[in-house]
């Protein structure tokens, strides 16, 4: 019989923490910085959850030397942040802005200092509105501009950042950004769905060819929003609309970027003209990591409207606060099959977190035991497969580092390991941020108390 794996990880595994720029920074018209589709989104009245907006978030354009100082307190070996593109580029192209740019230099040396690795994603779903009026992801030219875009930075940070990320759930910017319209720039067209992927698959493609010039030792990937798909039901429609679920989440992202094709599913639905020349050869050009952000599975049933499945609401585990099912047995089918179809790159898990009601207590501490569990639980699922399977699992990043703007729900889920005061802008490191210190000591979640 074999022996149970020990769940370990090496010294050199990268615990770290994830954030985006819109969810923590604030300062969203200082010092030159554009507008994007989320300030104007969430600057329209009935978008967010109580009128709220990430005009200050965590005041992290300002607070972020403290911030770093918590990370350091947390014992993090890596730091997965995004860039505002239009803090940068205002215009979405063309003209710098120098003070955008400068902030994240600072905020690079400032994570170096502390020996925290910096892991950059290029576009975590704020794009300047000056882009968004000529189409956004409709638009083919916006995969150009995000070339322009990641050649600027890459030039200027390309020396001490080593790790890019591209994009963030792609699907989820283009579903909830365009079919559903419950995220910016709020559109709610089914067909756009198809050109608005493949308009960010070929950005990301673009990006790959100034990185590489820039950072000839860059690692590269996506970081893509997984989920496993399961049956609502045995019927055999079911099983259709599972796989058919599947490819809509999942595969036309990981088979794009990884295989240079869409599932047929999705490419007999791509209109004709959406996909020219050598695009798929562009989107699928060399990448060296793969991110998996996972929060939930998904349980699905057929339906007469396309693209043939729908989402059910029934998820049978106990749930975190956003009502998303608490299902770690996903996120070891992800190392699985990840490390299983695509065994060359590298695996971090670039997002796992759990959002519950936290409250301060008299003595002014968050006890989130319920988040420990959740971290315990997902940790030990990802360590596990690791040694089952011998992936190239490198890192894992909580979401988040601190409570922060989440999205269309305004500051009420709280996602930190610590906590924010949205009026006074303290910070409290919760008993999860002191559990996840031990962690990333001993290695194995069953070692942090
Ligand atoms: C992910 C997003 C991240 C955050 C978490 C809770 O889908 O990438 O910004 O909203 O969900």
């Amino acid at each position: 019989m074999s022996q149970p794996v020990e769940p370990r990880a090496g010294r050199d595994f990268l615990w770290g923490t994830a954030t985006a720029a819109y969810q923590i920074e604030g300062a969203y018209n200082e010092d030159g910085k554009g507008p994007s589709i989320w300030d104007t989104y969430a600057h329209t009245p009935g978008k967010i959850e109580r009128g709220e907006t990430g005009d200050v978030a965590c005041d992290h354009y300002h607070r972020w030397a403290d911030d770093v100082e918590l990370m350091a307190q947390l014992g993090l070996r890596a730091y997965r942040f995004s860039l505002a593109w239009a803090r940068i580029l205002p215009d979405g192209r063309g003209a710098v802005n120098a003070a955008g740019l400068a902030f994240y230099d600072r905020l690079v040396d400032g994570l170096l200092a502390r020996g925290i690795t910096p892991f950059i994603t290029l576009y975590h779903w704020d794009l300047p509105q000056a882009l968004q009026e000529r189409g956004g992801w409709v638009n083919r030219d916006t995969a150009a501009s995000m070339c322009d875009y990641a050649d600027v930075v890459t030039r200027r940070l390309g020396d001490r950042v080593k790790h890019w990320i591209t994009l963030n759930e792609p699907h989820i910017s283009s579903h909830h950004g365009y079919v559903t319209g419950e995220h910016a720039p709020g559109l709610h067209a089914f067909p756009l769905y198809y050109p608005t992927t493949h308009h960010l698959l070929l950005g990301h493609g673009l990006a790959l060819q100034p990185i590489r010039e820039n950072v000839p030792d860059a690692k590269v990937g996506v970081a893509f929003s997984l989920s496993e798909m399961q049956p609502a039901t045995d019927r055999n429609e079911d099983f259709d609309a599972m796989s058919l679920g599947d490819d809509f989440h999942n595969g036309a992202y990981l088979d794009a970027v990884l295989r240079g094709r869409y599932p047929d599913s999705i490419a007999t639905a791509m209109p004709e003209d959406v996909i020219q020349g050598n695009d798929m050869a562009v989107i699928s050009g060399k990448t060296d990591m793969i991110g998996i952000n996972y929060y939930m599975r998904l349980l699905v049933r057929a339906h007469k409207d396309a693209p043939g499945f729908e989402i059910t609401p029934w998820q049978p585990g106990p749930r975190t606060e956003m009502g998303w099912e608490q299902y770690p047995q996903g996120l070891s089918y992800w190392v699985r099959r990840i490390a299983n179809d695509f065994p060359d790159h590298d695996i971090y898990i670039t997002e796992n977190g759990a959002a519950f009601p936290d409250v301060v207590d008299d003595a002014g501490r968050v006890d989130d035991q319920q988040r420990i569990a959740f971290l315990r639980d997902h940790t030990r699922a990802a360590l596990e497969t690791m040694a089952a399977t011998q992936a190239r699992l490198k890192g894992y990043f909580v979401w988040s580092l601190l409570d922060n703007f989440e999205w269309a729900y305004g500051t009420r889920p709280r996602f930190g390991l610590i906590h924010t005061n949205f009026k006074t802008q303290e910070r409290i490191i919760k008993e999860s941020g002191h559990w996840y210190r031990r962690l990333i000591e001993a290695g194995s979640p069953d070692d942090a108390g």
